[in-house]
């Protein structure tokens, strides 16, 4: 079948609601993007998990329709709009050329190294030739954490390098694909259970386990129900959560154990520390990207 693309470009205000009518007439899917995308005027939205951004849409928007070739013409499309009520100009329209979608989505995922040992190498990738290669098949699915993203390497990098990691427990918060929990395990760590507030995650980080050939549990928050302690807690969340969660992490860290917390930009590290300050002392352990890794170690029992 063949599709195109109907571009349009306008305000802000109207970028929303001229993607539902889009959709009313037959697009298949929408994207928005700033107008400015790929020049160098081209802005960043900012948004968290469970926040909403400030903002939906940039000041002049691009908004992209998906149609097939059943739909309605660009012509019989802008009519309709207009006679909706939107004032926009007749939209630019280009053909989407029939892809192999599998084969174009493997080749944007080669083997990543992450640190000395660890890779991530996809299923249709051969192994690296170095004997030592600790490799982890974790494919890119549905869940975050393919190894790609420098707040999960920084993680990753300090499990390969945190001596007398064997025979530890570890709790991974916000495990995403499982990626850190497995890693944990293939370089020799002891029990280790991962979190995900999203049941799409707990699917995918449990496949992850398998392919891997590790054992992991990985739960929901509400199947997590033991409140066990462990000597190393990974998270890689976001500043915002991780502030939220801080009692509840820090509460999860047996005696003496570590806690290592990602996905923090440098300039938000100060106020995680802060936060974190009458439980622990954190410091920042690696900067990658503009992004810090922050670690601290629990010098005795916590009283409740
Ligand atoms: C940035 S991803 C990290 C995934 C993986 N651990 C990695 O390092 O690549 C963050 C994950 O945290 C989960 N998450 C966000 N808020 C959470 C919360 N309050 N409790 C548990 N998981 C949470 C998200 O669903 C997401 O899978």
């Amino acid at each position: 079948m063949a599709f195109r693309e109907l571009i349009f470009t306008v305000s802000e205000d109207l970028a929303e609601n001229l993607g539902d009518a889009l959709m009313e007439l037959g697009a298949l899917s929408i994207s928005v993007s700033d107008a400015a995308v790929d020049t160098e005027e081209e802005k960043p939205l900012y948004g968290e998990p469970g926040l909403t951004p400030e903002k939906n849409a940039w000041e002049q928007s691009q908004v992209v329709a998906l149609f097939d070739e059943n739909a309605l013409s660009a012509a019989e499309i802008s009519l309709a709009l207009s006679e909706e009520g939107f004032q926009v100009t007749i939209p630019t329209e280009r053909a989407v050329e029939e892809q192999d979608w599998v084969r174009l989505t493997q080749s944007q995922f080669d083997p990543i190294q992450v640190g000395q040992r660890l890779w991530v190498v996809p299923s249709w990738h051969d192994a690296p030739q170095d004997p030592n290669a600790v490799c982890l098949a974790v494919d890119p699915g549905l869940a975050f954490g393919t190894g790609s993203h420098p707040t999960t390497k920084l993680c990753m990098q300090w499990l390969e390098e945190h001596e007398g990691l064997s025979e530890k427990t570890l709790l991974d918060y916000g495990c995403g694909s499982g990626i850190l929990a497995i890693a944990a395990k293939r370089l020799g760590c002891g029990p280790a259970i991962g979190v995900d507030i999203d049941p799409q995650a707990v699917s995918s980080a449990k496949d992850n386990a398998i392919r891997n050939e590790v054992t992991v549990d990985f739960y929901l928050p509400e199947e997590d129900t033991t409140d066990s302690q462990h000597d190393v807690v990974v998270a890689n969340i976001l500043a915002n959560p991780l502030q939220v969660l801080a009692p509840a992490l820090c509460q999860r860290i047996a005696p003496e154990g570590h806690i290592v917390l990602s996905g923090i930009l440098a300039r938000q590290a100060e106020e995680v520390i802060e936060t974190y300050k009458p439980w622990l002392t954190l410091h920042v352990w690696r900067e990658h990207d503009g992004w810090v890794c922050l670690t601290g170690q629990l010098k005795k029992k916590l009283l409740n």
